[in-house]
């Protein structure tokens, strides 16, 4: 059963943002099965391989669209992107160099680290895309 799974309190209403993310949480829990399933730090790896190479494109959209509309809290939520990122490598670089990993605690952090990010700076991030809209009818880019 997947652990992770698209709940509809994550709508952010953003079709961009919203499509990436169901892909995002798809990535997430392949590599939570790899971990539950125990199978092994090379499957690990790659499945967060897989994860960081689709966070990085997915924040470089996200960042995109906060460029195009000049968000006023651009930086800041650029920040919260690169922590996460180098959360990500971080246990990456601890499972290539055979790391045991503490399964519920990972777990843990990937629940909190997804949904905490969508449910604050990605909500209000679409928001701004959606005022930005509004002001703007002719640009209905998405
Ligand atoms: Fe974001």
């Amino acid at each position: 059963m997947a652990q992770f799974s698209w709940t509809d309190d994550l709508y952010t209403g953003s079709t961009l943002i919203d499509r990436d993310h169901r892909k995002l949480i798809s990535l997430v829990d392949a590599f939570f099965e790899t971990m539950e399933r125990d199978q092994g730090n090379g499957r690990m790896s790659k499945a967060m391989g897989d994860l960081v190479a689709y966070t990085e494109r997915h924040f470089g959209r996200e960042e995109g669209e906060m460029e195009r509309i000049q968000y006023v809290a651009l930086l800041a939520h650029k920040a919260e992107h690169a922590k996460l990122l180098r959360q990500l490598a971080e246990l990456k670089e601890m499972l290539d160099a055979g790391g045991r990993i503490n399964v519920p605690a990972v777990a843990d952090f990937l629940d909190e680290w997804l949904r905490n990010h969508i449910l604050t700076a990605d909500m209000k991030l679409a928001a701004a895309l959606r005022k930005q809209r509004s002001a703007m009818p002719g640009l209905q880019l998405h």
